[in-house]
């Protein structure tokens, strides 16, 4: 099944001792289907690379390059005692260069996912690769370029050599030229949360905004107002739409965007404790910077590139690794109804000081043998693979102290959590426990404690950790997203596949790709969740950009299915509210694509909604193939998806704010036969804020040929499954 053709024309190669030849042409690089055209060249010695998409600029020339210290090895370091930092290097990796090599390359090949959107993905590119030689500095670097159908990616290869054994970035130089003051769909750069609401400004708008924001003080390590994260979505003044991100970010820093004047960004990497922007050990490649181009909305839906540009999995045997829906002793928690904690007695001290046996409980505490028995029984009976208890383990009256580095251990639980009990119970309904590892950001303490805390979830047969990073990280001055991070989130994932488990990791470095290489990290957050809906509210459109922007690199750990809005019902002090309907909260399963969704509301909140809850009941985590039908960022998305392996498709319709009819074209489905819809639609009078718990519950028979015409209300939508006549 796989096709790969590779050719490869030489021009010149980067050779010391005489025959060093210089390139002086502009060179190009065309898309398989020839709708975009790269371009590099190298101007007074800087490269430059620009972008078209059939003869319309969407990158403007753009400079490339890095400032970095130490050039000249590691001898020159700090190695021997002396406190200088290795010096600013004039020019760095930034200019000085001449073209000394220019190949090409085309791939083809189709690749399987071990899990994902879609059975089959077409990988189909035409690189360039371009060497770029420092004579004054006898020394290369090289520029990768991949130019796909739907997008370019690019990426800085440092190889090892004499002159460039070691280097610390100070900061990376990449530029992206706008082509105008376009409209931009983002959220304020920020080293340590994602956790925002998206705006939709025009570029030249997103200073003015940020600096009202930071009056409020509402951010906390934004480093400078016109900065954004990435994925970041773009329409052109042109109509066509774009999404800046990068891909297999590995042992390097996450990049942000600073948005410079005359609408140019500039790459801005997240600053390691020392504020430098990472450790370079040569032959070494930057991670893909990505610029995603499609027409329609629709077209940045089912761009794969970032998981194409990611290495293939390498994982052997990855039977292990099984999507997962799943229920939880969380929103108990999160809603302020219950605790994590188990005592009154603060601080709790360090592990092995406080006696829990001999502490007061103060009987708010969540996670009960009793507690979480009623959770297996509610998953076994409605078929859900797993439960995940939060709280289980000692240490949660500490984990704000100053000595949070020595809190949790990870594998001791709290004295009314029969961990072997619950083992059994679990086991013998079918259904597996999920663990919860909350590190509160103190690395090495986790790191200290990963082999047991994974030797103990093989012991008891969890198949999955949910691990959360929450709070500043120690040891102090390093960010979520620095190099120093990335690497530990990294080193657990790779662990854990050692130890056959799945990674669900909170907080962590926003997903570039990752999980085509490593599977098992089958969920993220970084982004806002459910969980702001106990936290004061979401916006009601909120989940309509996550597909668009942070699912662009990997599935997310959303947590939907709220039914009961009002927070006070669960917690009288709360008056938080959910701000949709519930027929939103049905549509996510669908929308928001991962191998990992939870049916996030209390028991009995479902059985009070029994009809409604049939179709989280009935919705898988594993699809063959995805239909995009409905796309416009910030108001609506419409997804249809085929169950894997069976003749049943979902689909599902999230609504914003203003209300609307929903447009649903069945020719997706196989022609020539009837089928049957259950429809959850929104009533007519439905809305987030006044009337979220109004839907209707209809059948339909239906055929390829359908058209469905679905009122979707203010911060609503709607669901349907669809399975053949009988
Ligand atoms: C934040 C996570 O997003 C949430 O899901 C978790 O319950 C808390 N941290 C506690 O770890
Ligand atoms: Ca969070």
């Amino acid at each position: 099944m796989k096709k790969c053709i590779f050719t490869l024309c030489l021009f010149l190669l980067p050779l010391w001792g005489g025959r060093v030849g210089l390139l002086y042409s502009i060179e190009k690089v065309e898309s398989p289907s020839l709708n975009l055209t790269a371009y590099f060249d190298v101007q007074e010695g800087r490269p430059v690379y620009w972008l078209l998409h059939k003869g319309d600029t969407v990158i403007r020339p753009s400079h490339l390059g890095l400032t970095i210290r130490g050039e000249k090895g590691r001898t020159d370091f700090n190695d021997f005692g002396t406190k200088e930092r290795p010096t600013e290097e004039v020019n760095g990796l930034l200019s000085g260069f001449v073209m000394t090599g220019s190949e090409r390359f085309i791939h083809d090949s189709w690749w399987e996912p071990v899990w994902g959107e879609e059975r089959r993905i077409h990988d189909s590119y035409h690189e360039m690769l371009i060497t770029l030689t420092q004579p004054a500095k006898e020394r290369y670097i090289q520029i990768q370029f991949r130019l796909y159908d739907d997008g370019l990616g690019f990426r800085y290869i440092f190889p090892q050599q004499k002159n460039l054994n070691y280097f610390v970035i100070e900061e990376e130089q990449t530029e992206f030229a706008m082509p105008g003051d376009i409209t931009a769909y983002w959220i304020p750069g920020d080293y340590d949360t994602q956790e925002y609401e998206y705006t939709r400004s025009k570029l030249s708008e997103i200073r003015a905004i940020q600096e009202n924001t930071n009056k409020a003080n509402l951010s906390t390590t934004t480093f400078s107002t016109s900065g954004v994260q990435t994925p970041v979505l773009f329409k052109t003044n042109n109509g066509l739409w774009m999404n800046i991100h990068e891909a297999a970010l590995v042992n390097y820093s996450c990049m942000h965007l600073n948005l410079e004047d005359n609408h140019v960004f500039t790459s801005h990497l997240t600053p390691d404790i020392d504020g430098t922007k990472g450790h370079i050990q040569t032959s070494a490649t930057s991670p893909w910077r990505v610029i995603m181009v499609g027409e329609t909305a629709k077209d940045i839906l089912a761009s794969r590139i970032v998981l194409n540009l990611n290495e293939p999995c390498k994982i052997e045997d990855t039977s292990w690794i099984k999507p997962m829906k799943y229920v939880g002793v969380w929103w108990e928690m999160i809603a302020g109804m219950r605790d994590w904690s188990y005592t009154w007695d603060f601080p709790s001290i360090h592990i092995g000081v406080t006696d829990y046996s001999k502490a007061k409980p103060h009987g708010r505490h969540g996670a009960t043998t009793e507690n979480v028995k009623r959770y297996i029984d509610f998953a076994a009976k409605y078929g859900f693979d797993g439960v995940l208890v939060e709280g289980w383990n000692i240490g949660w009256e500490d984990w704000f102290g100053n000595e949070k580095d020595f809190v949790y251990d990870f594998v001791t639980p709290y004295p009314d959590f029969d961990v072997e009990g619950i083992h059994d119970y679990a086991k013998s309904k079918g259904v597996k426990m999920i663990m919860h590892h909350e590190t509160s950001g103190a690395i090495r303490n986790y790191e200290r404690w990963l082999d047991t805390a994974y030797q103990f979830m093989r012991k008891y047969e969890y198949p999955a950790v949910k691990s959360g990073y929450v709070g500043n990280i120690l040891p102090i001055g390093e960010h979520h997203y620095s190099q120093f991070m990335n690497n530990h989130y990294q080193y657990c994932l790779e662990k854990a596949a050692k130890y056959h488990l799945m990674v669900n990791a909170h907080e962590a470095v926003r997903p570039t790709g990752l999980c085509r290489t490593w599977p098992n990290l089958i969920g993220n957050e970084s982004a806002q969740g459910t969980e702001y809906q106990a936290f004061g509210g979401s916006v009601p459109n909120h989940t309509t950009m996550l597909p668009f922007t942070r699912l662009i690199g990997g599935p997310m750990d959303y947590t939907p299915g709220i039914f009961e809005n009002d927070i006070h019902k669960l917690n009288p002090n709360s008056h938080s509210w959910c701000n949709t309907t519930l027929c939103n909260q049905l549509s996510l399963y669908v929308t928001l694509y991962s191998p990992l969704q939870m049916a996030a509301d209390l028991p009995e909140n479902y059985e009070r909604f029994r009809d409604a809850f049939q179709f989280i009941v009935d919705v898988p985590v594993e699809w063959d193939t995805v239909y995009y039908l409905e796309a416009e960022p910030y108001e609506y998305v419409t997804i249809a998806r085929k169950q894997k392996d069976k003749n049943a498709w979902f689909i599902g319709s999230t609504n914003g704010y203003d209300p609307r009819t929903a447009m649903i074209d069945l020719s997706f489905l196989p022609a020539g036969q009837k089928y049957t819809a259950t429809i959850y639609a929104d009533a007519k009078d439905a809305h987030y804020r006044n009337n979220p718990q109004a839907y209707t519950i209809t059948t339909k028979t239906v055929t390829s040929k359908s058209k469905l015409r679905l009122f979707t209300a203010a911060g609503g939508g709607c669901a349907i499954k669809i399975v053949p006549k009988q």
